[in-house]
């Protein structure tokens, strides 16, 4: 704790300009989502510690195959739902928890604390070897470690400025500014980035145009750790639902949705078939949940 503690000190100064800075750069015209800025100063004022440990299970992992989302974990949320319900006037019950937000890390400081060395991690976070915190640990390691199956590109990241220079590499490095470059969004949600539990009504649905997106999903780590993946092209399209809640005339919600139209190949254990009572081979939407960053590319793509 306290190595992290100095190491945050020595980095304190440099960081907050230089990852502003970064920013502007690598995706000018496009500010940071509010939801990625609100973890950029965690993790340069304070050490990252094991109270901001993500409350597992996390919904995040339900977006990426990452075999660590359950049928169970998935059903109460609504984060699975069906192509048909992409339309005004459809309704959906969701129920997105609110989750601890483990800071986001600048590059500098991402690069001296420890990741792929899982006794380092723990002994550096205080995490008891045999906990379940450790157990997430090593199943977040195992999967980042593991070679992408045939067709997959994706990567983990561990910085602010890798995670948007991963997306700049899978969506081919085309990064030319204004409406040619590329773009980031995040789903927008009530304060404390859940959803209370009751139905929502869906008010409007809006395409984003292009062919290749990069999401990337929260991993559980004491600190932000992505696992960002490419959409495969034309089977895949991305969406801005704006949903409404119907009790009370509800909170609101601009969540970015994902349609995976070819799952033919997907394994039949994945559990958006389970919860949706369909098989590989059936379409499959889902949501990103809160801090989970999409980035796009592409002439007159439609920004969320
Ligand atoms: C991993 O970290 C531990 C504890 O910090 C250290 O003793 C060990 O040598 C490291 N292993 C590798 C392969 O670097």
């Amino acid at each position: 704790m306290y190595r992290c503690a100095v190491v945050f000190l020595i980095v304190v100064a440099a960081c907050t300009p230089a990852m502003s800075s970064f920013w502007q750069q690598a995706l000018p015209g496009t500010p940071m989502p509010e939801a990625i800025a609100d973890l950029v100063p965690k993790g340069i004022d304070d050490a990252p510690q094991v109270e901001r440990y993500p409350a597992f299970p996390s919904i995040s992992l339900c977006g990426a195959w990452t075999g660590m989302c359950t049928a169970s974990l998935a059903a109460p949320t609504g984060i699975f739902f069906y192509e048909a319900q992409l339309r005004p006037g459809s309704t959906m019950t969701m129920s997105f928890p609110a989750e601890a937000e483990p800071p986001i890390l600048p590059h500098d400081l991402a690069e001296k604390v420890p990741f792929a060395n899982r006794s380092a991690v723990l002994t550096t976070f205080s995490i008891p070897t045999g906990s379940a915190e450790a157990s997430h640990v090593a199943k977040t390691l195992s999967l980042c470690q593991s070679l992408p199956h045939a067709g997959e590109v994706r990567v983990c990241t561990t910085s602010l400025e890798s995670t948007v220079r991963s997306a700049m590499n899978m969506l081919g490095g085309r990064s030319t500014g204004g409406d040619h470059g590329m773009w980031t969004a995040t789903s927008v949600l009530p304060a404390g980035g859940g959803l209370p539990r009751q139905l929502y009504k869906v008010q409007a649905v809006t395409k984003l145009l292009g062919d290749y997106f990069v999401g990337c999903h929260k991993m559980p780590f004491p600190y932000r750790v992505y696992q960002c993946h490419m959409t495969a092209g034309l089977t895949d399209k991305g969406y801005v639902v704006s949903l409404r809640g119907l009790v009370g005339g509800g909170p609101t919600a601009k969540l970015l949705a994902f349609c995976h139209f070819d799952t033919s190949k997907w394994s039949p254990a994945h559990p958006s078939f389970e919860v949706l009572g369909t098989h590989p081979g059936t379409p499959v939407c889902h949501f990103m949940p809160y801090a989970n960053p999409v980035f796009g590319i592409g002439k007159k793509a439609t920004k969320p």
